[in-house]
């Protein structure tokens, strides 16, 4: 069953209007924020045990914690950058319910201290951008954001700014450059951004979703908010539902929650006649299940880690028996190789070397050798560069070619595709 409660109020129209949005119990948890310690709202974040809905699932409220001290200006940036293929939760969050985004924001600045706040948002979003930037003057207008909001002595500035559909500006160091007018590109960490981030200043980087939730934990507290969920995956979590399911969709169900259950009873199963055959359960960087591993996993962090994957981003992508995995390889390795910053060899060249073996498989050209060949090279890739986006281009090629190998051999030897040759001699 879904559980909502980001999702609650998005089927309302007058929701994205502040109007809407108070007459649904909207700011009443900014007012509450206000009679608590900064401290206290980092506290109960902490054990209410939030965990980054961006990719990585690092406590939210340990993060916070890392601030330090030294009286510096202190920033707080939302990630919605969006950019793992697969992922639209964000999107439907800022488009129908972008108070909830700008309050959970305002509370979290206060809780942390800080004065300043950014929404990054991917420029193709022109939607998003929209609304939040409606929902900001909105703000203004009613003296929820500026100073001394509802009297209480806090000020809080908060600003949009576009990003330009680089992948890479969702990572946060990237992020960060892309917001100080540099080249969208990572930087080595530590120093960690809660301690030299945006202008060299202490900031915190948090997803869309995230920063939504901190609302929820306030209203209802810590016993409520581990209601669902797990011991070490409390809450309710925004999954994107892509691929060959009857109904996809973003699905707001507690963490924990049988995958099988998300494809076969929530997004109404498969098309007539077809099977499952792989699942990919956190975005495209996820290491991808087979059939089997996917009926029986659950999603939440320690059970997908346990079958070799990952929750990421919580973009499921549901692959029926229709699809040619060489071909599914070739377009998320093209991604990639796209993406790249260029700056880290191992991913430079390996996210090329992995595009351009793949594509001469499907070429008809490739030879058996090449498939150790790739995976040498992803092997290669993992654990060595600035950023995780080479490591996002290496898991999904091992997994590939560990749970998938013989339709890879096929190719090679008959140089075409084993299932679509299938789909033809069934024609
Ligand atoms: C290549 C790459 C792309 C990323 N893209 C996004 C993104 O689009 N949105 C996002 O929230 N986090 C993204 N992340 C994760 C962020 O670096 C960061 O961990 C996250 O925004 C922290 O927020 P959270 O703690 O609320 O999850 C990306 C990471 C990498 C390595
Ligand atoms: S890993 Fe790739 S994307 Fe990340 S910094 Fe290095 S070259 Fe750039």
């Amino acid at each position: 069953m879904e559980v909502k409660i980001l999702s609650e109020h998005y089927h309302k129209d007058d929701f994205q209007g502040l109007t809407g949005y108070k007459a649904n119990g909207g700011y009443e948890m900014l007012k509450k924020a206000f009679t608590m310690k900064p401290q206290e709202i980092i506290d109960l974040v902490k054990a209410a045990g939030l965990r980054g809905r961006g990719g990585a699932g690092f406590p939210t409220g340990v993060k916070w914690g890392f601030l330090p001290d030294n009286g510096e200006p202190r920033y707080l940036l939302c990630n919605a950058d969006e950019g793992e293929p697969g992922t639209f939760k964000d999107r439907e969050m800022m488009e129908r319910a972008p108070h909830q985004l700008v309050e959970g924001m305002i509370i979290s600045a206060f809780a942390i201290g800080s004065k300043k706040s950014y929404i990054y948002i991917r420029g193709e979003y022109d939607d998003s951008i929209n609304s939040c930037r409606q929902a900001i003057k909105e703000a203004y207008d009613a003296g929820l954001l500026g100073k001394n909001i509802m009297g209480s002595g806090f000020d809080h500035d908060m600003d949009v700014y576009c990003g330009a559909g680089a992948y890479i500006c969702g990572e946060e160091t990237g992020m960060i450059s892309s917001l100080e007018g540099k080249k969208g590109q990572p930087k080595l960490k530590p120093p960690f951004p809660a301690v030299q981030g945006y202008l060299g200043k202490p900031t915190i980087v948090n997803n869309v979703e995230t920063l939504a939730s901190v609302i929820y934990i306030l209203r209802d507290g810590v016993d409520a908010y581990r209601k669902y969920g797990t011991e070490k995956s409390p809450g309710t979590k925004l999954f994107s539902v892509s691929g060959n399911v009857v109904k996809p969709g973003n699905y707001e169900v507690p963490l924990g929650y049988p995958l099988k259950d998300l494809i076969f009873d929530l997004c109404g199963g498969l098309k007539p006649g077809r099977k499952l055959k792989a699942v990919i359960p956190g975005g495209s960087s996820a290491p991808i299940l087979t059939a089997e591993e996917a009926m029986v996993a659950t999603l939440d962090y320690e059970n997908l880690a346990q079958h070799g994957s990952m929750l990421g981003s919580g973009a499921v992508m549901v692959i029926d028996d229709s699809n040619c995995m060489v071909d599914l390889l070739g377009v998320t390795l093209h991604f990639y190789h796209h993406e790249s910053c260029g700056q880290c060899t191992p991913c430079r060249e390996g996210t090329g070397w992995l595009d351009k073996i793949v594509h001469s498989i499907l070429d008809g050209k490739g030879r058996l050798q090449d498939i150790d060949l790739m995976d040498e090279v992803a092997g290669h890739m993992m654990g060595r560069t600035i950023c995780a986006l080479s490591d996002a281009a290496a898991m999904p090629t091992l997994s590939f070619l560990k749970k998938f190998r013989d339709e890879f051999e096929f190719y090679v030897r008959e140089g075409r595709s084993k299932v679509k040759g299938q789909a033809h001699a069934q024609m």
